[in-house]
């Protein structure tokens, strides 16, 4: 039955073909994490500083042994930064490559610093501060996306384009009041990464393996001194949580989906068809076989990373959901997930703030585009309302006849000579013209939230002051 060590460590015939050597190699590969959480190593080395100077501070370690450690740990954080550092897969992940090459630099010291802690807090801690850090860099990066369309959409407070729904001409609206919509999106976004920042800004150092510890820790002093407001209260809650990053990633999620709707836009309005925006170089490429095209491919790869970054949702989700507490290795999959969508999103708001910061918008084309599809014709409806006392179902019926008028005719409603429409309904004056323009029909739109110029200057406003 017994098989000999050497025999267990050859390659299987069966299915180890894959593999030089037998199963060890096989946990290893499966095992090591260091691939991707090498990403980690400031995090850890701040958190490992921080975790050395309150054990030296609470008497559980001596000075000088704190002082060699942190000593050692700066020299491997400049070695790591240099890329003179040798990660090891046989060390399995960050913490145990920085742990023995401590050991190496310092000492038997080194066997100090993990007085107190686990590994289980310790991903927690490093994890956690790499996520804040992210979510500070998303909102700084969605201020920015809003800054841009603040501007684009003061230079066009005044230019009138088609609003759409089921994106059929609805009725004229500016293309300020569109921009500002996606303020607003993008408004609600950066205001869930900074609910994110405070849910997340809790020290989960010192929860050690799960228990907590006997030693006499100052889990305030370390959650100081890493600049989180306080240290985390349930140390079971604490190694078992990754709610943190999947908020991020279900922020990244609902921005990528916002990021998504905007893409798709700007790939529809700057097909020749609709000629509303003209990209710049800079976001579009040229065809190898067709020499008019440009296509709009920063667009539609900002599309399709939505795609992306939603699969890292579902699967760091997935991992999540059957697990008991408290930590379990299959958390280690979380990492991967959240620095692909990170990446991902970075490169999707970076592309979107600049694609509208650069695209040339056609005025002549979104206005031609706008006072045609009869897209005036609730400005009928509500005249006949207003100057008329007409029921609003009979106005929309007698605007119906209208519009099919205009259609036989091939001409717009405001080309309708008077007669025709008087015709339809002997209320009618001429001074019903005046609404029936895109420009009349933009200005009276002057509800609160409404596409009015002026409403779209009161919507800049606030959203400046807020900034
Ligand atoms: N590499 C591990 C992870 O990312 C670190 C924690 C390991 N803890 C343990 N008990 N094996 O999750």
């Amino acid at each position: 039955m017994a098989e000999s060590k050497a025999d267990t460590k050859s390659s299987n015939q069966m299915w180890g073909g894959r593999f030089a050597s037998g199963p060890d190699a096989i946990m290893e590969e499966i095992n090591a994490s260091i691939g991707f959480d090498k990403k980690l190593f400031a995090q850890d080395i701040r958190g490992s500083i921080a975790h050395a100077t309150m054990l030296a501070h609470q008497g559980i370690i001596s000075a000088e042994d704190k002082d060699k450690i942190v000593h050692g740990l700066n020299t491997i954080l400049s070695e790591i930064e240099s890329g003179n550092f040798e990660f090891s897969r046989r060390l399995e992940d960050i913490h145990m490559n920085i742990e023995a090459r401590l050991a190496t630099l310092i000492g038997p010291a080194a066997g100090r610093l993990h007085t107190a802690r686990s590994r289980n807090d310790q991903v927690a801690l490093d994890f956690r501060l790499w996520v804040k850090e992210e979510l500070e860099k998303t909102e700084k990066m969605l201020t920015g996306l809003i800054a841009a369309f603040l501007d684009r959409a003061e230079e066009h407070a005044e230019s009138v384009m088609p609003g759409f729904t089921h994106l059929q001409t609805a009725q004229p609206v500016t293309f300020g009041h569109h921009c500002m919509a996606y303020v607003e999106m993008f408004g609600r976004d950066r205001s869930r990464v900074r609910h994110a920042i405070e849910h997340l800004d809790e020290s989960p150092i010192g929860a050690a393996a799960l228990a907590g510890t006997g030693y006499p820790i100052d889990r305030h002093m370390t959650a100081k001194a890493l600049g989180f407001r306080e240290p985390t209260r349930n140390s079971i809650d604490t190694v078992s949580d990754r709610d943190f990053a999947i908020e991020f990633l279900s922020i990244a999620a609902i921005t990528g989906m916002h990021l998504s709707r905007l893409a798709e836009e700007i790939v529809i309005w700057s097909t020749p068809q609709f000629g509303f925006v003209r990209l710049s170089d800079a976001f579009s490429t040229g065809s190898s076989i067709m020499p008019q095209k440009k296509n709009p491919d920063a667009a539609e790869l900002v599309r399709a990373k939505t795609g992306r970054i939603n699969g890292s949702l579902v699967a760091l989700l997935t991992i999540m959901k059957g697990l008991p507490l408290a930590y379990s290795k299959d958390m280690q999959e979380d990492k991967e997930q959240v620095f692909d969508a990170a990446e991902s999103l970075e490169l999707a708001i970076a592309a979107m703030t600049g694609m509208v910061r650069d695209m040339t918008v056609n005025t002549a084309r979104m206005k031609a585009a706008a006072g045609s599809g009869f897209s005036t014709a609730t400005d009928l409806a509500d005249w006949l309302v207003r100057e008329a006392g007409l029921p609003f179902r009979d106005a929309h019926h007698v605007t119906g006849r209208a519009v099919a008028l205009a259609e036989s005719k091939g001409c717009d409603l405001a080309e309708l000579p008077l007669a025709d429409l008087q015709a339809i309904h002997a209320a009618i004056t001429d001074k019903v013209y005046d609404v029936l323009t895109v420009e009349a029909s933009v200005a009276s739109r002057k509800s609160f939230g409404g596409t009015a110029p002026s409403e779209v200057r009161r919507q800049i406003a606030f959203w400046r002051a807020r900034n």
